[in-house]
């Protein structure tokens, strides 16, 4: 018996009678896939200035002044990001769209997991790492993530400066008007992919999961409010904090990767029952 169990049972009762839920997922989701967060003790913002590292132009002067410093963490980003695989948490999101309860995914996470676990109704506000897009004639492409990183990571070993010509000579090339290509993320101070479609998903959901995030980031951290205000269930699981405990449901202070596996049983079990 989990201590959390109520709060499954509670959670899997709003979400058995849901057709329209709607997921907004933060860093957390993947932690279990080895990827880093970002505000966690330890995570990517303990170890570079996000707007330095987060912000385009800042990004190359700092990769050539701070190349030292931010190399290793590349490197540990691409390894995490090469290795990964979908999580129990992923893919209990995947059940739950075959369920016909989960609709759309929206997440703040770059990293493709929610797609390669199976979900189809995506939306990445935040962009995704291994989509890529021509800055010449904006042409999309997504790359298959294990063979992209593993590329990068060959040429890395090749560069000795990673000054701006070396970031470019990593670019990949349009197979259309063969201008360079840049990962397809949003960088601070750029606008955020997809919004209304976002608020739009929010305000005709009927549930929402919100999923391992730290909700300080706008206009995502605002998804919550319109669902609760479109009388949607809301459901935040989270081990450490629940920044929506305002108009929170039910939370499950629980790690995703145990409580959305623990829920879809539930969901499972009371099918069953009745
Ligand atoms: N399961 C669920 N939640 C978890 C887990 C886990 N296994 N591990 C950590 N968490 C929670 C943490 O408690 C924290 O609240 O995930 C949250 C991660 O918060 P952040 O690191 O701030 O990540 P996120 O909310 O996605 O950040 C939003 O900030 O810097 C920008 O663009 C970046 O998309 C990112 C945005």
């Amino acid at each position: 018996m989990s201590r959390w169990e109520n709060e499954i049972v509670k959670a899997a009762s709003i979400l058995s009678v849901s057709t329209k839920t709607v997921v907004m997922s933060g860093a957390g989701v993947s932690a279990e896939s080895n990827i880093p967060t970002f505000r966690d003790a330890g995570g990517l913002w303990d170890q570079m200035d996000p707007v330095e590292a987060g912000t385009a132009d800042n990004l190359f002067a700092q990769l050539e002044q701070n190349a030292d410093k931010l190399k290793p963490i590349l490197n540990d980003l691409l390894n995490a990001f090469g290795k990964a695989e979908p999580n129990p948490g992923h893919t209990a999101l995947f059940d739950l769209e075959k369920m016909g309860i989960l609709k759309t995914v929206i997440t703040q996470n770059i990293d493709n997991l929610h797609r390669e676990a199976g979900n189809t109704d995506i939306i990445e506000m935040h962009g995704n790492m291994f989509q890529m897009r021509c800055l010449g004639c904006g042409h999309k492409a997504i790359l298959d993530r294990k063979s992209y990183v593993s590329d990068i990571e060959e040429k890395l070993k090749t560069i000795t400066k990673l000054d701006f010509s070396a970031i470019v000579s990593l670019a990949l090339h349009c197979e259309h008007c063969s201008s360079i290509m840049r990962p397809d993320v949003v960088m601070f101070g750029e606008e955020v992919q997809a919004m209304s479609e976002s608020f739009q998903a929010a305000q005709d959901s009927d549930a929402m999961l919100v999923l391992g995030t730290s909700g300080v980031v706008y206009p995502a951290a605002y998804l919550p409010f319109e669902a609760k205000k479109a009388g949607a269930g809301i459901i935040v699981i989270n081990p450490k904090e629940n920044p929506f405990d305002k108009i929170t449901d039910v939370y499950i202070p629980m790690k995703t990767g145990e409580a959305l596996p623990a829920i879809v049983q539930e969901i499972r079990n009371q099918a069953g029952a009745s």
